[in-house]
């Protein structure tokens, strides 16, 4: 039984039908009379240490709408920002919640969270993981393709980002082929690219036009991510090449999709002409998000 959503490895392939099942059947309920209200009387913390549109908003929409009450924190506001521990931090909003939705930097914050708290705990973002993006890219994936057998979906960009880690778990576990192109000095996790999670495959190369050739999906994500400000001239020069435009477009198939976690960087990783273009389903991963935390949340959280 799932406990905690703290990678995205937790759900293996049939766990994961089963979320998308219910993902969507609260999709097409929204808002109708009998839709389940399973956290009523429930109230869910939301501690974030980095900024937030999507999945604040969604996450508050979610729980408000499966009848429960959010409590946002601002980490920086709270006592782990003056020193509190981890350990302390959880063993005392376990007195108080029946779950925990986090954005932060560390992983092993998150991690320590779910060992010494008695509640769920669910990862809204670290430096290294984003599964409920990932895990929403693949319902949006399941919902344009009906299939994960046989879909290929390219990645342009930094390589060693908390969306390709999670990209990479969460593609071998559906069963599609994930191709990483990415320059050296961003590539991949090695030991996240070797796990042995299920029947998909992965694959680095460095050659945007190879990488590209019969994809029916591309993603991209911003070349620099909360926490890595620091870095920002060098990774702008060295992922140029990776930039997502019109002519990297027309390298996949004629009909290929473009996905990006948001927000965009426009004139960065992705040009206005593609992200603005009907191959572009940016927007429904984002609305996605909202149905398929729903499901995540009931799924660990409800009765
Ligand atoms: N994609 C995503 O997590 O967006 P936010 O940073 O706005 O939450
Ligand atoms: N890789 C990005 C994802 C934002 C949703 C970041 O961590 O900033």
């Amino acid at each position: 039984m799932v406990k905690h959503l703290l990678t995205g490895k937790e759900f293996d392939r049939s766990a994961v039908e089963r979320l998308f099942d219910l993902a969507a059947s609260l999709k097409s309920g929204r808002g109708k009379p009998g839709a389940p209200k399973p956290l009523a009387e429930k109230s869910i913390g939301m501690i974030f240490a980095k900024s937030s549109t999507r999945t604040r908003v969604s996450f508050e929409v979610g729980i408000h709408e499966l009848g429960g009450q959010p409590v946002f924190l601002d980490e920086g506001k709270t006592q782990m920002g003056r020193g509190e521990s981890v350990p302390d931090t959880a063993r005392v909003l376990s007195r108080y919640l029946h779950g925990i939705v986090i954005r932060t930097f560390e992983q092993k914050e998150v991690e320590g969270l779910a060992e010494n708290g008695s509640i769920p705990v669910i990862n809204a973002l670290t430096n290294e993981f984003h599964p409920c993006q990932a895990l929403t890219d693949l319902f949006t994936i399941y919902e344009k393709t009906g299939k994960f057998d046989g879909v290929k979906m390219t990645y342009l960009g930094d390589g060693a980002s908390n969306m390709a880690n999670s990209l990479m778990q969460v593609s071998k576990i559906a069963g599609i082929h994930f191709e990483i192109c990415a320059p050296a000095e961003f590539r991949p996790d090695a030991a996240i690219m070797a796990e042995k999670l299920g029947t998909g495959t992965v694959n680095w190369s460095t050659d945007p036009a190879n990488a590209l050739r019969d994809a029916d999906f591309i993603y991209t994500d911003v070349w620099v991510s909360m926490g890595f400000e620091k870095e920002a001239a060098d990774r702008l020069r060295i992922l140029k090449p990776y930039q997502l435009n019109w002519q990297r477009l027309a390298m996949a198939k004629p009909d290929v999709k473009v996905m990006h976690c948001l927000p965009a960087h426009r004139g960065e990783e992705i040009t206005d002409d593609v992200m603005d273009s009907t191959h572009a389903i940016v927007f429904d991963e984002a609305e996605n998000r909202l149905h398929v935390q729903k499901a995540i949340m009931m799924t660990l959280m409800g009765d």
